[in-house]
């Protein structure tokens, strides 16, 4: 038998830990259909039930098993955007033992770990009106919105560690050719005709369109594929989290990339 009054702690998770991570995942996750999930069936977010995921995820992402003496209770996955900025990927608690504090103490973990880390964000469907409170308790705030359209769009949170010593992005008339891990808020003055192309690697079809992403230090161009496309509007302030730098017939250009993230701002 457990005994719920233990502290919980934190460790790296291994590869052994796959099968009771995803069993973990998917328990939790499963129950997102009681909070507010549009779905049928149950279900989760990419690979949650998976431990060939779980060990893809511990490959590319810090991963942490969440223990309750020598018990995985849960799972903690980060990762890292730059030193003093981290994303919180996942994280979930095996359904017995939700609502007992134990997420919280893992997070209040993590702060000590990360005591460098300025900026913690994430995101979180705006159905799910458990992950809402938990972070919101949490001292998370709304920043914007991530992707999709308005049945089905992501809340994008952020936690400032300490309000007197906040995270400096950097400013868009400092990007050069080649960064990468950028991060960067903006506004979006304008926008060119999409144009079709297709997929180097797989000859799939896609959409290309650039936006004029502007800050008070200088201009760049936005690279936006697909549904990004009708996401920005002129006007709209954007945050860019790991975008990239290139340059394309001599022109700087911004790109959100597969890890990057592009957040409409409030
Ligand atoms: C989100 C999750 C990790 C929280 O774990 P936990 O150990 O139960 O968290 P805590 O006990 O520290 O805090 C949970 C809080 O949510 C609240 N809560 C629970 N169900 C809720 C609901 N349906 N609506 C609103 N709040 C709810 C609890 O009351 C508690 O808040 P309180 O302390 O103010 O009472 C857990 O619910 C989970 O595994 N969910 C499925 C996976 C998931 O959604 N993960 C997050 C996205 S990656």
């Amino acid at each position: 038998m457990i005994n719920l009054s233990m502290p919980i702690s934190l460790e790296r998770a291994v590869e052994e830990d796959a099968e009771d991570l995803a069993s973990i995942s998917k328990r939790a996750f499963d129950t997102d259909i009681d909070v507010g999930a549009p779905f049928s069936e149950p279900g989760g977010p990419i690979g949650y039930d998976s431990p060939s995921f779980q060990k893809r995820f511990m490959k590319n992402l810090v991963c942490y098993k969440i223990l309750l003496e020598e018990s995985i209770v849960g799972g903690l996955y980060i990762s890292s955007r730059s030193n003093q900025h981290r994303v919180l990927e996942r994280i979930f608690v095996d359904p017995p033992f939700h609502n007992r504090g134990i997420a919280t103490q893992a997070m209040e973990i993590l702060w000590g770990i990360y005591s460098n880390v300025q900026l913690w964000t994430l995101g979180t469907p705006e159905w799910n009106v458990r992950t809402r409170h938990f972070y919101e308790k949490l001292g998370f705030k709304q920043v914007g919105w991530e992707g999709g359209d308005a049945d089905f769009r992501g809340i994008w949170y952020q936690k400032v560690m300490d309000p007197s010593n906040p995270y400096e992005m950097m400013r868009i008339g400092e990007l050069r050719d080649g960064l990468k891990d950028v991060t960067v808020e903006g506004t979006i003055k304008s926008k060119s005709e999409p144009r079709k192309v297709r997929s180097r690697s797989t000859g799939k079809p896609l959409t290309v369109g650039n936006a004029n992403f502007v800050d008070s230090s200088g201009s760049v161009t936005l690279v936006l594929w697909n549904e990004q496309i009708p996401q920005v509007k002129i006007d709209d302030r954007v945050r860019i989290e790991f975008g990239h730098l290139t340059s394309y017939r001599g022109e700087k250009q911004l790109n959100v990339g597969w890890m990057g993230k592009l957040v409409i701002l409030l």
